[in-house]
């Protein structure tokens, strides 16, 4: 396979994912949490943040698209999967890959209030703050990075690259 440019390496990530998993551990310490993570950039992230976790949680997943094949957003977010249970009381936690425009983002939260959920955070483990068009809050970001398309991790061009173990740039 071609070699990338490494912008984060994986023990560099593997370090940063676990300080974050003891930050929400402990400001959820005595309570439920459910975390929602966003298919399919977010599932790598999702499984190594729950995992080093030592809290009871439940895990859901949810589907958005924005970005179709281009790697500028298209402007229209399209629903293809839901979740399948109620989250009525919980406390949801999105875990999201990377935080662009704000966009994807500003329509889950809408979207998630609506179930009545007793709280929403965000968690996202890449932000381009260059980019941001919608303001939305962000409670706990891995790394913040530069305005440049990245690659691995969870995140894909064309759907290719979400298994290699580290962020590069395209
Ligand atoms: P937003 O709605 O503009 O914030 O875009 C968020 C979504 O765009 C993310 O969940 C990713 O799927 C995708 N995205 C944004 N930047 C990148 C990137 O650099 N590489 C891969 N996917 C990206
Ligand atoms: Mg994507």
């Amino acid at each position: 396979m071609e070699e990338f440019k490494v912008l984060i390496d994986e023990q560099t990530l593997q370090n940063r994912i676990y300080e974050l998993a003891k930050q929400i551990e402990k400001d959820y310490e005595g309570e439920d949490l459910t975390l929602v993570c966003i298919l399919k950039g977010s599932t790598i992230f999702t499984v190594d943040l729950a995992k080093k976790m030592n809290k009871k949680l439940k895990l859901e997943f949810m589907q958005v698209s924005s970005y179709g094949k281009e790697k500028v957003s298209s402007g229209k977010i399209n629903l293809k999967l839901d979740l399948p249970n109620s989250v009525q009381g919980e406390n949801i936690l999105i875990v999201e890959d990377i935080i662009d425009t704000g966009r994807t983002l500003s329509y889950l939260i809408n979207h998630l209030k609506q179930k009545n959920p007793a709280s929403i955070k965000i968690c996202t483990l890449l932000d381009k703050p260059e980019r941001r068009e919608y303001d939305v809050k962000v409670d706990y970001v891995g790394f913040q990075i530069p305005d440049k398309f990245v690659i691995g991790y969870g995140l894909d061009d064309k759907e290719f690259y979400r298994n290699l173990p580290y962020i590069a740039e395209l």
